[in-house]
């Protein structure tokens, strides 16, 4: 058994909720500082959020005291006891657990091995049966329900971001530190999910410290908030003693914090007009377990319009977003753009100027070795400017790639870093500066990260976080069981109406 509870050599793992410090912690990458001076105090036993902008050093910080990385300057108190963290393997024997923002699973392995491999202390014989009503009693005590046998590639992002929280509470963590765990969820799952963790603090057992966009999450279930700009611990605070006014002013420093995009989306709703860009018709798609994911499923976007379609991730929306950009095949129904048909084919996304923004751009749309300025080229690296007389111009790859950084706002130490080594919202602004370079006519945006200014862009479709749709789309069309039950314009749209209908309750 890997039960870190399990006394080792008579003596009992101490258990309960850690209290963490960090003092003057700075941290550099070269000449860059990503965090400087930052002192944070996190009480035992609380739910202590994270804020900040794209590229602030929220991820930063917490790999610091996930061991994940080393801080060049400051330290770590844990209990009161500096400590020094200098591999997960270590956070890991004083109960610290971190579910990453970008996914650890192994996508052979069934739900069943991933968490048993998160335990690092698998036996060499497994006995199956007994691990297996392990599992289904732990799962019990969690809200959470899933299939065991299910592989990762087979979940849509939000259950994938379940098992990844349950990896670590599986192990009974003393800190679990949440890298945006619910940008890929519904509210109704977030809730499910923040709730448990919540409980989890409350108990003693366990301390959270959570990096998150969103201010709802932070008021409804933080105790404390931290929030970061450029590096910098500037603002902390108790939730009960303040507001989302207060919080966002914080993160950007000024009394600027007003909703833009809110301004935009009536322009743009005016601006629509009524010749559909994007429709689609009786689209039916296979899922991956041979049943239909997407039936009968019908909806239209006007230009200039933003559709969102929210849902319950495991609905339909994977498989509706892989066949409309040519990643699964359609079993039934037609796609037009601009009254075009539309296969997805290369050729086509070139002439009817159609995007797509995939979810984990990291992994889907990046090579995460290649530079900034490279991955930038991944679409038109053998097409003048970048490419003449069949020679590479690197130099023109590198000035577009420094326009784009500045247009779109990428923080990246340079065109040259690879882009690994951007914070998540910024690896999508990268992708996103490729995608929809010049007049395009559809994006199609699967799960997008908090904080992307969609006004800036025409754009269209797709997210799984309610938080984002209400602040973005035009209008809303919910999904549940692959067809379309539910629509109602954005700007008089009811969470606890989509809610209702997300959770197939009418
Ligand atoms: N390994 C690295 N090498 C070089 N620069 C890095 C590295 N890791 C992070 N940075 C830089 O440090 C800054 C902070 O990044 P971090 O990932 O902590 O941001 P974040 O607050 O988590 O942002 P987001 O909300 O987009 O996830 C960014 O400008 C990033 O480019
Ligand atoms: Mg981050």
């Amino acid at each position: 058994m890997n039960d870190p509870a399990t006394p080792i050599g008579g003596l009992p793992t101490p258990s309960g909720a850690l209290a963490l410090d960090t003092y003057d912690m700075g941290m550099r990458f070269g000449s860059f500082h990503a965090l400087q001076g930052v002192s944070m105090k996190v009480a035992p036993g609380t739910v202590h959020a994270l804020l900040g902008e794209n590229g602030a050093g929220k991820s930063t910080l917490v790999k610091c005291v996930a061991g994940f990385q080393r801080p060049t300057s400051g330290s770590i108190l844990i209990d009161g006891r500096e400590q020094a963290i200098p591999n997960p393997v270590v956070a890991r024997t004083l109960g610290i657990g971190m579910v990453y923002q970008h996914f650890t699973l192994a996508p052979g392995m069934t739900v069943a091995e991933n968490l048993l491999l998160a335990g690092g202390k698998t036996p060499a014989i497994i006995d199956w049966k007994q691990q297996r009503a392990d599992l289904a009693a732990f799962l019990k005590t969690t809200p959470f329900q899933l299939d065991l046998d299910a592989r990762p590639q087979e979940l849509a992002a939000g259950e994938k971001q379940k098992l990844e929280l349950l990896k670590q509470l599986y192990l009974k963590p003393r800190l679990l530190i949440l890298d945006e765990p619910t940008s890929v969820l519904t509210p109704q799952e977030a809730d499910e999910v923040l709730g448990h963790v919540r409980e989890f603090a409350r108990s003693g057992q366990c301390t959270v410290l959570i990096i998150t966009h969103k201010f709802r999450e932070v008021m409804a279930y933080a105790d404390d908030v931290t929030v970061l700009r450029r590096g910098q611990a500037v603002h902390h605070c108790a939730v009960a003693g303040t507001t989302p006014a207060l919080l966002a002013q914080a993160m950007v420093g000024d009394s600027t914090a007003a909703s833009e995009s809110t301004a935009g989306r009536a322009a743009g709703a005016t601006n629509a007009a009524a010749t559909a860009s994007l429709v689609v018709n009786g689209l039916k798609v296979m899922g991956d377990r041979g049943a239909l994911a997407v039936q009968d499923l019908s909806l239209a976007v006007a230009a200039g319009e933003i559709l969102g379609v929210a849902g319950v991730s495991g609905n339909g929306q994977r498989e509706l977003v892989e066949a409309l950009v040519g990643q699964r095949a359609r079993t039934a129904g037609s796609v037009q753009v601009q009254g075009q048909p539309y296969a997805a084919r290369r050729e086509e996304n070139h002439a009817l100027k159609v995007r797509s923004l995939p979810e984990e751009p990291l992994r889907n749309a990046c090579v995460g070795d290649l530079s900034v300025a490279e991955n930038m080229a991944l679409r038109d690296f053998d097409r003048p400017p970048l490419c003449s007389a069949g020679r590479l111009r690197f130099g023109h790859w590198r000035s577009r790639a420094r326009e784009w950084i500045t247009d779109y706002g990428i923080k990246t130490q340079g065109e040259n870093a690879p882009i690994r080594s951007l914070s998540g919202g910024n690896v999508q602004r990268a992708v996103l500066a490729r995608e929809p370079h010049g007049d395009i006519n559809v994006l199609i945006a699967a799960n997008p990260v908090f904080g992307l200014d969609f006004a800036a862009v025409k754009v269209l479709l797709i997210s799984e976080d309610l938080d984002e749709l209400l602040e973005l789309a035009d209008r809303i069309v919910v999904m549940s069981d692959g067809r379309i039950v539910f629509e109602t314009p954005g700007i008089s749209a009811d969470r606890q109406t989509i809610g209702a209908h997300m959770g197939g309750g009418h």
